[in-house]
């Protein structure tokens, strides 16, 4: 039995992964702040009632990451850190930089060296797939510079790697590993999220927003094998140091098939409404996801068609 940190754990990953955890055995202790950054507390405040419905032994501590005095004695307390706290989404973060430079390079430094001052060997963080930008060859490989971020967002997360494998030198021990998630979805995803979104809109009736001409690729995971990515590297015996990891599905759709796709998951026809393209998004994401099969033994499982039958499953429970 494992007792592990989550920060951030009343999120969408977090909320499925304490979940996982806890039903094997694990002891978790939650740290987050329920900001109502980029979503509504209100979602964190039901992650956080349904985990304690499902495990009356869950423990959530509402603290900032960024807050070193409140953080250290909950780090004493475990032998291993996930830290998925942060401020996710591309778009918002230009409307406030610093904040997400804070909460995600600074918030993921103090998290980090906390960790190593307790002599904790296994240091965890989400990492996004948003740290390729454009400029990198796809489908993108954990080696690639990765240098030109396109959103102040990707540009923490690079930059929070950056510190977390920088901060590995002075901590030998350390097996710290970056897991660049690629645009996951399934039940309780952030609101504002595509899939997510684009269900709620085709159940109601309402109008989905294509951007520029739908030829945009993503590369969408399921939680459900994001979960079992992070359980495998939190289990994972090797050499100490820095590696990130992409967890995708290796396998990208462009916007107007996945509309399609929803439109059959959903059993009516979606109504698209064309709009700008934004700015920050990059034009495709697409993972090589070889490290993770070899050095995890990790493979994507769940079929696009059955995962977002899961999300409008949600979605309708949740009308
Ligand atoms: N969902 C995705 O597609 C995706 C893709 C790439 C990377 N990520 C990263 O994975 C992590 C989890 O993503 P998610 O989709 O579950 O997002 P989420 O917003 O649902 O979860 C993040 C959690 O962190 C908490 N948090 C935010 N700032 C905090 C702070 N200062 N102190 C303590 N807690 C704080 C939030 O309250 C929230 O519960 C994030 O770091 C995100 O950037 C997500």
């Amino acid at each position: 039995m494992a007792r592990i940190l989550v920060t951030g754990g009343v999120g969408f990953i977090g909320y499925h992964v304490t979940r996982a955890l806890l039903a094997r055995g694990d002891q978790v202790l939650i740290v987050d702040d329920f900001s109502d950054a980029p979503y509504p507390r209100l979602e964190k405040r039901r992650n956080e009632a349904d985990l304690r419905d499902e495990f009356p032994q869950t423990r959530v501590v509402e603290a900032c990451v960024t807050d070193r005095a409140a953080i250290a004695p909950l780090v004493l307390e475990c032998d291993r850190v996930l830290h998925l706290a942060g401020l996710a989404g591309v778009r918002p973060s230009f409307s406030d930089p610093a904040r997400y430079a804070r909460v995600n390079v600074e918030g993921t430094a103090v998290v980090q060296e906390l960790a190593r001052q307790a002599g904790i060997e296994r240091f965890v963080f989400a990492s996004s797939s948003s740290v390729y930008g454009n400029s990198t060859p796809l489908p993108a490989r954990e080696d690639a510079p990765a240098t030109v971020p396109e959103s102040p967002y990707a540009a923490s997360k690079r930059s929070a790697e950056l510190v977390a494998a920088s901060l590995c030198r002075a901590a030998p021990r350390m097996r710290c590993s970056a897991l660049r998630f690629f645009t996951v979805y399934g039940p309780r995803q952030r609101p504002e999220m595509a899939i997510a979104h684009f269900v709620r809109s085709t159940l109601a009736g309402a109008a989905i927003p294509v951007f520029g001409d739908g030829s945009m690729r993503r590369d969408f995971t399921h939680v459900d094998d994001i979960v079992r990515g992070i359980l495998a590297v939190l289990d994972l015996e090797g050499p100490a140091g820095f590696r990130p990891y992409n967890l995708g599905s290796g396998a990208p759709i462009d916007l107007r098939a996945l509309v399609a796709a929803i439109g059959v998951a959903a059993g009516r026809a979606p109504h698209v409404e064309n709009a700008p393209l934004q700015v920050g998004d990059v034009n495709a994401t697409f993972a090589d996801i070889t490290r993770a099969r070899e050095e995890l033994g990790w493979e994507p499982r769940v079929k696009l068609a059955d995962g977002l039958a899961s999300v409008v499953a949600w979605v309708r429970s949740r009308a």
